[in-house]
């Protein structure tokens, strides 16, 4: 039998070691600087647009990044659930398990405030009142109706994107016109979603130890759950286009709500589904799960990454 809690012990520490406080990220009445770039262009693909003006480039990076901290909020509601559940499950069995597991959901809770807390900001600085989903209730009690081992894939996966979101755009970017404010966000969101990570990792070699059959119905929800993703951007980016319809004031032509909306969907993809499959310690992880595992996921990345 293997024993994970030393693991466990060493997420709760590491997890002490970068604990932050929302207030000191981003104070109550902080007011956004809405001259810069929230994020790099590599994740809102909005600097190729040529019909667009500079401002109005501007104008749709901001919409994108507004939307990228919701949908951030919006997609840690089934974290919330899934980490409350696996602690759920260690109540009288091993303390330094659920104590791991209750840190990781105390975790993304606080995300899913300081996003608000964001989404809050801008929506009092920007020049219309965005547009964004409400129904994360919904979808989460959707993916939650998964195998938790294909939500914990899931989740690796979302992960492990935060973390290429991080290192690929900003911290090897250095690009010195993106907002500070925003890059910081980014950054204290992956040192608390390192933990996550392995603790994902951690619980679903749980699982699989207990039931090694399960892994082929788990990567098949892990698929459909891809899918799910994918529906759920593309009514996020419809939104996207009305706020900037609104922002720059004019109505785009057929043909460009066409290039729009093609543009921006791939920049969704990329970033939200190919980014987290080519992640190399997503494979890695999944290769130590099982090579099989890693195999599936090779195999499905190019629909993505041509899409
Ligand atoms: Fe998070
Ligand atoms: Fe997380």
């Amino acid at each position: 039998m293997l024993n994970q809690t030393p693991e466990y012990q060493s997420c709760i520490q590491s997890s002490e070691k970068v604990s932050w406080r929302i207030d000191e990220l981003l104070p109550k009445d902080t007011v956004l600087d809405f001259s810069h770039r929230f994020l790099s262009d590599a994740l809102t693909g909005t600097e190729a647009i040529p019909f667009l003006s500079t401002e109005e480039r501007l104008l749709l990076n901001q919409i994108r990044s507004n939307s990228y901290a919701h949908l951030f909020l919006f997609l840690e509601e089934y974290a919330v659930a899934l980490a409350a559940q696996r602690a759920g499950l260690e109540l009288h069995g091993n303390p330094t398990h659920m104590r791991a597991l209750l840190r990781f959901t105390e975790e993304e809770l606080k995300h899913q405030q300081l996003f608000a807390r964001f989404t809050g900001a801008f929506a009092k600085g920007f020049k219309v009142a965005p547009a964004l989903l409400d129904n994360q209730v919904e979808v989460a009690r959707a993916i939650m109706a998964k195998s938790n081992l294909g939500v914990l894939i899931f989740n690796l996966h979302m992960e492990l994107m935060t973390q290429q979101h991080y290192q690929e755009t900003v911290r090897s970017n250095k690009d010195e016109s993106l907002d500070p404010l925003f890059c910081n966000l980014l950054k204290h969101h992956w040192l608390e979603e390192a933990q996550h990570t392995r603790l994902d990792f951690l619980e679903a070699q749980k699982i699989l130890a207990e039931s090694p059959g399960s892994l082929d119905a788990a990567l098949a929800e892990y698929t459909e759950l891809l899918q799910a993703l994918r529906g759920t951007l593309n009514a996020q980016l419809a939104l996207d286009l009305q706020t900037l319809e609104k922002a720059v004031g004019r109505t785009f032509t057929p043909e460009e709500r066409q290039q729009l909306h093609e543009s921006q969907e791939r920049s969704y993809v990329w970033g939200f589904i190919g980014m987290g499959m080519k992640a190399p310690l997503f494979l890695s992880r999944l290769r130590a799960l099982s090579p099989v595992a890693e195999q599936r996921v090779l195999e499905l990345a190019p629909t993505y990454y041509c899409a």
